[in-house]
């Protein structure tokens, strides 16, 4: 159970030539694939909902605390995605200091990450693409627009039908799709320019005031939904004031979700040692300034109470009387969201792909393609369960587990630079943690504290999630792992 699979073990594991991918990528392709999955449903979705309802124009700070949870996360990520460059993240990561149980749940936990994560991009995608055929008076009929618009039976045919067809483009082969995500990049990045540049001139100061508007009594009785950290203190739940900014900071942490990401290419990067850092770094930092400069900006074009719940920065414009510029924003955001949605599907992919040639899953899905050198069959197999994810299940409740899932991946990647660190110091590091263990210990407080912002009931599904991952562990993984068997 703590058996560990050693870093030469694992990178040797992906040069069996049955079990390859190819290596292709340098540090500005994933520079761009990390821009490409961060930037997405968080700031194009969820800012108006969190600056409506918990934080108002203080959302800016609640960006830059979740940027700084981030930031100090992959650091640790640069330097485990340095030292051990195999497909998997987080997952081959501990599986090479923390052993075999960690690792199991850090990739149970990343499957329901990048699972459920394309699956509530998929919905913010569906629903920007059902507004703009609203605009040329095309209407899909309600019970094929999801869940959320239909009373009764929903389902989300846009959102179904966009898993998988990039379920197709990801078997096909890598290079074809980072090509594409770079054009589709630059246009989501022209969007987010247009709204930060021809904001600025329709901002109004009395927008602002309060910038951090009072601590409000929350209406909801039942408590289940507060925060975790009001209930263990025993606070009466509020919104809004100083807390609101922590809770509002653990929501919109969804907006940072990738850059780990960018940790899981790093078996297919031509020159990991280096690129990787570069990679995750520069994505995380260019989207960082974005998001607090596009949050400053639409909270002072309308007055945060005022702000829509499902396509804020397009309504925006539309609140000052901007429909056209609306409209392009709705566009760029509809084909900026289909990156994200398909980088999050490749991550989750390539983790399942790791964890099955290591036999904790059946060794069937870590086959690749003779032809595409892709992993077709965990490729098909999770892209058809997501997009049936997709099709039927709401936004809200997917984000928080996804960012609950996240943060405690960040706390067990922290902790692994301190555990790899002791056991092998040996090992090159191209990129090393600055300051340990005081950074990695720092890192782990602060995803800790972001979690205990989270609901409570996003606390128990959580655990239940991990729950039947021990189980699957305990009657299939253990006895099939391939470190056991071969007794390495
Ligand atoms: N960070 C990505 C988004 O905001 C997952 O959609």
């Amino acid at each position: 159970m703590f058996r560990t699979k050693s870093v030469e073990q694992s990178i040797l594991d992906t040069e069996e030539p049955e079990h390859a991918l190819k290596k292709s990528l340098s540090a500005l392709d994933l520079t761009v694939f990390g821009v490409g999955v961060i930037i997405g449903t968080g700031i194009f979705v969820l800012t108006g909902k969190v600056a409506k309802e918990t934080a108002g124009p203080a959302t800016a700070i609640a960006f830059v605390v979740a940027g700084v949870v981030c930031a100090l996360a992959a650091l640790c990520y640069a330097e485990f995605a340095s030292t051990v460059p195999v497909a998997g993240s987080a997952y081959t990561f501990s599986y090479a200091s923390l052993g075999e149980l960690v690792a199991w749940i850090i990739g149970w936990d990343l499957v329901l990450e990048f699972a459920l994560g394309t699956a509530v991009v998929a919905v913010g995608w569906s629903g920007y693409v059902r507004s703009l055929m609203d605009n040329v008076n095309w209407t899909m009929p309600e019970v094929l627009s999801g869940p959320d618009a239909a009373e009764g039976f929903g389902f989300d045919l846009l959102a179904f039908i966009l898993v998988l067809i990039l379920t197709v483009i990801l078997v096909v082969g890598m290079k074809l799709s980072a090509r594409v995500t770079a054009v589709v990049v630059a246009i989501k990045l022209g969007v987010v320019l247009i709204v930060i540049i021809a904001g600025l001139f329709f901002i109004k100061a009395d927008n602002y005031k309060p910038f951090i508007p009072p601590a409000e009594q929350q209406a909801t009785g039942s408590g289940w939904d507060a925060p975790m950290v009001q209930l263990i203190f025993g606070y009466e739940p509020t919104n809004f004031g100083i807390m609101g900014i922590f809770t509002a900071a653990s929501i919109v942490f969804f907006a940072f979700i990738g850059f780990d990401v960018v940790a899981t290419a790093a078996e297919e990067t031509k020159l990991p040692q280096r690129d990787m850092p570069r990679g995750i770094l520069g994505s995380l930092i260019i989207c960082t300034v974005l998001y607090v400069a596009v949050s400053i900006v639409v909270t002072g074009m309308q007055h945060y109470s005022e702000l829509s719940v499902s396509a804020p920065l397009a309504d925006a414009f539309k609140a000052v009387g901007h429909p056209v510029y609306a409209g392009v924003i709705s566009f760029g955001a509809a084909v900026g969201l289909t990156t994200v949605c398909m980088i999050l599907l490749l991550g989750q992919t390539r983790v399942f792909f790791a964890m099955s040639r290591d036999g904790l899953l059946p060794r069937f899905f870590s086959r690749t393609h003779p032809r595409f050198k892709t992993p077709y069959r965990p490729t098909i197999l999770l892209g058809v369960v997501i997009a049936i994810i997709a099709g039927f299940t709401s936004i809200d409740e997917l984000a928080t587990l996804v960012n609950i899932g996240t943060l405690f991946a960040f706390v067990v990647v922290a902790l692994g630079v301190l555990v790899l660190r002791r056991t092998r110091p040996d090992l090159p590091r191209a990129f090393r943690t600055p300051w340990v263990p005081l950074l990695p210990i720092a890192s782990v407080a602060a995803s800790v504290w972001l979690m205990l912002n989270l609901p409570a009931e996003t606390w128990a599904r959580f655990a239940g999630w991990m729950a039947l991952g021990v189980l699957v562990y305990f009657l299939y993984g253990r006895s099939h792992s391939r470190l056991g068997r071969e007794g390495r």
